[in-house]
């Protein structure tokens, strides 16, 4: 079935679907996203993304709107496109207004979404894993809202790709490792696994609380601490989690080898538990 795009309630092929010059994510970032990923044929934490989505959305004051409509119409275009695998991508900016930086008053929300087929063959190999560089961390103060605003890890990707590397590492100006370009990150340490606690530093990720949940449920030791760019240089795994991303062994940062090089047993084990997850 094709790709699809929606918005505001039509349906049409991604080519022919266009928004107003004056969208506000288009000319302040003034927009929400999600992405959410299919597996087959059923969206993957559908309730958790839009969760998310109704806060991010609260948190930028947006006006009066209806969650459940917006949930509603993901799940109708996601049925229409009949794609198994595919990435759903909904994105809502606060509406059509002329240029101004203040807020318009009530406006209505430009509810955008596409529907694309996800070709594995096209992401890094979890049995090799990747190698990333760290990058200062230069995004504003509320990384924890899924907003459109990316350049900055648009940036810090392009520089990892330049550099040779697959991905990068957010690292706060005082040494505080942060999470991925798009992903999370975990280390491994002296048997226990660490992550980043839920601050406004980094996205409250989908896929970082059903590792969490893994751990808990495996018993495997795991904290919610702030680590620094030496702990990471020395952990014996590192790996990044996220949407489509799912568990991505790290197997070198900065030129230096995790571990001894090569894909932990850590990483590969709770690849396999979410993937058992992702597929039932
Ligand atoms: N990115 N951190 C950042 C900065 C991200 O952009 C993402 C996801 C994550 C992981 O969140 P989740 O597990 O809920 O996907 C963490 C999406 C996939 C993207 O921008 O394409």
């Amino acid at each position: 079935m094709p790709e699809l795009a929606y918005i505001n309630g039509a349906v049409m092929p991604i080519e022919d679907a266009f928004v107003h010059v004056e969208d506000r994510g288009y000319q302040f970032g003034d927009a929400v996203y999600e992405v959410i990923a299919s597996y087959g044929g059923k969206m993957f934490c559908l309730e958790e993304h839009f969760a998310r989505l109704d806060r991010s959305m609260k948190e930028l004051y947006f006006p009066k709107f209806q969650i459940d409509e917006i949930k509603k119409a993901a799940v109708e275009i996601f049925s229409k496109a009949n794609i198994e695998r595919a990435a759903v991508y909904i994105q809502i900016s606060r509406g059509v207004a002329p240029r101004n930086h203040s807020l318009p008053g009530n406006i209505p929300l430009q509810v955008v979404m596409t529907v694309r087929k996800i070709d594995d063959k096209k992401f890094p190999s979890k049995e090799s894993g990747i190698s990333a560089i760290t990058v200062e961390d230069l995004r504003w103060g509320r990384c924890d809202i899924k907003t459109v605003q990316l350049l900055a890890n648009s940036l810090a990707k392009q520089k990892a790709l330049d550099a040779g590397c697959y991905d990068a590492i957010f690292v706060s100006k005082d040494g505080i490792v942060r999470e991925g370009s798009s992903s999370n990150l975990f280390i491994l340490s002296g048997g226990v696994l660490f992550t980043h606690p839920l601050t406004s530093d980094i996205l409250p990720g989908i896929t970082r609380s059903q590792i969490l949940d893994i751990c808990r449920e495996k018993e495997y030791p795991v904290q919610e601490r702030f680590f620094n760019k030496s702990e990471l240089y020395d952990a014996v795994e590192v790996f990044l989690t996220g949407t489509i991303t799912e568990a991505l062994p790290v197997v070198q940062i900065d030129g230096r080898p995790v571990g001894n090089g090569k894909v932990g047993p850590m990483a590969k084990a709770l690849q396999e538990s979410l993937l058992e997850r992702l597929k039932n």
